[in-house]
């Protein structure tokens, strides 16, 4: 018999929270993201402890999508579960998002942007969550066919149907971004946010998207900062078997595990050690050190990585000569 959840009242002591774009809403600094170690081939009292520690130390905000697994769709269900038994009573202390685009059902209508897979797919996930609404829903990656104008249509009728509070958009190029951000603003449900990856082994972002997104006041939140566990102290010593990288549903494969990378990271862990931080700390208060950076989204695999994680958002100050350092550090080439 599992214990009753007591949320602890002190929960909004440490965490700090920031304004997302020139919207009304904030998120903590660092947001829980459900892709990995929520599926039905994962402990579901463990995705239940991560979850909960997770909102004890004020992590309110939980990002899934339909086809989060494995199998898709279980994440979402799993998801509901926690809530249904745990947090019911909280609803209204989190900010829960789901998305849509990417394969979920065969056929033509099973993926991409038309708005007959956004409504149907947002309907699927309703009904998995067990929620009447979800607060943030995102379309996942552009749809070179659909016509912006209908997958943005599809987010403003989402919105206006009550389904979402808000809308966002994922992996969407500036241009991109501009055109759907112009289109969202015309039917009056502006864009809340961009979800792109970015870490210290992807810097993509900077070269315009972050600029648009402060141009545009629409809030980011950036997936993947941690390189999927690379830029953690976890691989300097070799693939371990609790790994994301030896997990046969990993996304992650150990032929990305590669020895550059590793010398990068070993080269930032000096760093990491003079800020009185651990790797996966300092790489995670590198990508919130702009402010367009909402919220650093980060998954886990077990409770001290939540904890870890956590603390990050009492440290995020850097100097001109750390950022050079950390610049220095992930130039690092391997001599062969
Ligand atoms: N929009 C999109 O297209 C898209 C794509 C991908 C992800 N996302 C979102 O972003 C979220 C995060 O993605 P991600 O899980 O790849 O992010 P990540 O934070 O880069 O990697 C998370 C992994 O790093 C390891 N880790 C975490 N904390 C650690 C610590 N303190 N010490 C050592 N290792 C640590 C764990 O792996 P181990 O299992 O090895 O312990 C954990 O599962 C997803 O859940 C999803 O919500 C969105």
């Amino acid at each position: 018999m599992t214990e009753r959840y007591h949320a602890n009242p002190e929960r909004y002591q440490a965490m700090s929270y920031r304004r997302c774009g020139k919207s009304g809403i904030r998120l903590p600094a660092v947001s829980l993201g459900f892709w990995h170690n929520f599926g039905d081939t994962d402990k579901a009292e463990n995705a239940r402890d991560m979850t909960l520690r997770a909102f004890d130390l004020g992590i309110v905000h939980f990002d899934l999508a339909n086809n989060y697994g494995p199998p898709p769709g279980a994440a979402e269900e799993n998801f509901g579960r926690i809530l249904r038994r745990d947090l019911a009573s909280h609803r209204d202390e989190l900010v829960i998002s789901s998305k849509a685009g990417y394969t979920m059902w065969p056929g033509p209508y099973g993926d991409f942007g038309s708005r007959k897979h956004l409504v149907a797919s947002l309907d699927q996930s309703l009904k998995r969550m067990g929620l009447d609404y979800v607060d943030i829903f995102y379309s996942h990656r552009p749809d070179p066919e659909t016509p912006m104008e209908e997958t943005m249509g599809a987010l403003d009728f989402i919105v206006r149907s009550g389904r979402a509070l808000y809308a966002g958009i994922s992996s969407y190029n500036p241009d991109q971004t501009r055109q759907a951000a112009r289109l969202l603003r015309e039917l009056g449900t502006p864009c809340l946010i961009h979800q792109p990856s970015y870490s210290l082994l992807n810097r993509r972002v900077e070269e315009g998207l972050l600029d648009t997104l402060d141009e545009l006041g629409i809030g980011c939140i950036a997936y993947c900062p941690l390189a999927q566990g690379i830029l953690t102290d976890k691989y300097l010593a070799g693939i371990p078997d609790r790994s994301r990288a030896a997990n046969p549903h990993g996304f992650l494969k150990p032929e990305h595990v590669t020895a550059e990378k590793l010398a990068k990271v070993q080269a930032l862990k000096t760093i990491a050690e003079r800020r009185g931080q651990s790797i996966a700390q300092l790489a995670i208060a590198w990508v919130l050190r702009r402010n367009t950076v909402t919220s650093a989204l980060f998954g886990a695999s077990r409770k001290e990585q939540v904890e870890e994680i956590a603390a990050v958002s009492s440290q995020l100050q850097w100097t001109e000569e750390e950022l050079a350092e950390v610049d220095a550090a992930m130039a690092h080439k391997l001599v062969e």
